[in-house]
């Protein structure tokens, strides 16, 4: 079959010459292998191209009857068509449809079409799906935050600049950064599936058609919101995909912060947190160890993500206005980075929903930190209305002396260490009131206190979350209508096929 197929190839599509490509070159140009992720969407655009065609009166009811035939056998067994043997899905899927029907009819189905408008109809329908299972995908991971976040709006943990001891923190907080993050990640996707969800077939080549094709019922039949209007625009433009590859390049470079923050606090000397057996992997050599291997997956991969991008951006930006065989390159490394983002998102949603939070052992970290310095400032601030830099001067000096007497906390200072203090930064407050505030403001203590909007305070952390929550359950419900919106079309344009089906056969 494939040789009497690839027979019909070259007098198919090799209407200047009658020899077919050497086997090197075929292999060398075609994009068989990356149009597996497209035989779906080929034979849907395919489908309401047909459809369209015979309602301008191009195909008649019979020879659409057979084309849509021949194309249902495809969507049933996608490995019918031999992709490796022909330049990419959309040469071997015609061919398939010739050699079902005849040249007479399925020669009639490229009318009006070329492989220019037709390979990025495919890539977008394909991304408008990815979106979505994205989507979602980050949706979950946003979820299980949220939920370990209001587990954790009281558990008192340490904040860190330069990965140093910084400020008194509570753990939710820090997870709800997280999901500050992966809403503004979300975001970019979801404004970009308008742009992707905009059909450019009938583009044709690059100048359109004198034959008078209906581009709005074909954008229609196939569930999406408008054209991309301008023939030249439809089908050389690849802006949307490098903002695709982009948005997928920054949620990965937010997983990968996640990934480097868990990684560190799983370690023996942080012990924050421990990451489920499930989600970790052992050594061959070393019995007592447990890898956080998972997350360093999702870090690495992060990298060949943004090679990706780079990957696209620098095909796309070497092209004149027209399509070239080298955009076909970008297909790899785009449907590589939807793999590697839809895998790296569920796996960390699995880690997230499987750590083990060491409270006592936050506490006790934070009990015995310098971080608390800043809080104690800010009272005297407060309580004794001296300046702020006054104030970070005298406990400054008090963190001083404490390093110098073993690393002893603040509280354990003895009154006449404090004085000696005071004397030393010429300050007149008197060292038992200052005592007072140190011993007082325990990290609880200290979180309670924060006033800020958007600080670690328990009670931010309730409004925080209500407010995450909220706004999770919106995006969710304009997703499932987005989805719901393309499920529908696509259910339509499977009743309209059979309907000419049927009435083919009459
Ligand atoms: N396989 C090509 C791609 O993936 C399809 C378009 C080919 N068009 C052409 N004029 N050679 O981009």
């Amino acid at each position: 079959m494939i040789s009497s197929i690839l027979q019909n190839a070259s007098i198919v599509y090799r209407s200047r010459s009658d020899r077919n490509l050497e086997d090197n070159t075929l292999r060398f140009l075609s994009s068989g292998e990356d149009d597996n992720e497209l035989i779906y969407y080929d034979v849907l655009g395919t489908e309401a191209h047909c459809i369209m065609l015979h309602e301008i009166g191009i195909l008649t009811i019979s020879e659409l009857g057979q084309i849509l035939h021949a194309l249902l056998e495809l969507e049933r067994n996608t490995t019918l068509i031999d992709l490796a043997s022909f330049e990419d899905v959309h040469e071997s899927l015609e061919a398939f449809v010739i050699q079902q029907t005849s040249l007479q009819i399925g020669g009639k189905m490229h009318t009006a079409r070329s492989r220019n408008d037709q390979v990025v109809l495919d890539m977008r329908m394909k991304i408008r799906d990815d979106i979505n299972n994205i989507s979602t995908y980050m949706l979950d991971l946003i979820r299980s935050l949220l939920k370990k976040a209001a587990e954790n709006k009281k558990t008192v943990t340490l904040l860190y600049t330069h990965l140093q001891q910084a400020q008194v923190g509570t753990f939710s907080h820090l997870l709800l950064s997280y999901v500050e993050a992966l809403f503004r990640d979300l975001d970019r996707l979801y404004f970009l599936y308008n742009r992707i969800n905009q059909c450019p077939l009938g583009g044709g080549a690059i100048g359109g058609s004198s034959i008078r094709i209906n581009r709005n019922r074909t954008a229609l039949l196939l569930g999406f919101r408008g054209l991309v209007i301008n023939s030249i625009d439809a089908t050389s433009s690849r802006d949307t995909m490098c903002e695709h590859v982009s948005s997928l390049g920054i949620i990965m470079t937010t997983l990968s912060r996640i990934s480097a923050d868990l990684i560190l606090w799983s370690t023996s000397e942080f012990d924050y947190i421990d990451i489920s057996e499930e989600n970790s992997s052992s050594s061959s050599a070393m019995p007592q160890k447990k890898n956080p291997d998972p997350l360093e997956i999702i870090r690495g991969k992060s990298g060949l993500l943004l090679g990706s991008m780079i990957s696209v951006f620098s095909i796309v930006k070497s092209l004149p206005t027209g399509y070239s065989r080298d955009l076909q390159e970008i297909k790899p490394a785009l449907w590589e980075a939807s793999r590697s983002v839809q895998d790296s998102l569920q796996i960390m949603k699995m880690v997230i929903d499987s750590i083990y939070v060491h409270r006592e052992r936050m506490e006790q970290v934070a009990n015995n930190s310098y971080a608390i310095s800043i809080d104690i400032a800010e009272q005297l601030v407060i309580r004794k209305r001296i300046p702020f830099r006054t104030a970070h001067k005298i406990i400054g000096a008090l963190v001083e002396k404490a390093v110098r007497n073993g690393n002893l906390p603040l509280a354990q200072l003895k009154r006449e260490q404090v004085e000696e203090v005071l004397h030393k930064v010429k300050s007149d407050l008197p060292a038992k009131e200052i005592l007072q505030i140190i011993i007082g403001l325990t990290p609880e203590v200290s979180v309670c206190l924060r006033a800020s909007a958007g600080s670690p305070n328990p009670k931010h952390q309730q409004q925080m979350i209500s407010i995450l929550n909220r706004k999770a359950s919106e995006y969710e419900t304009a997703l499932s209508n987005r989805k719901r919106h393309l499920r529908t079309s696509l259910d339509a344009l499977r009743k309209v096929v059979k309907n000419h089906l049927l009435a083919s056969n009459e």
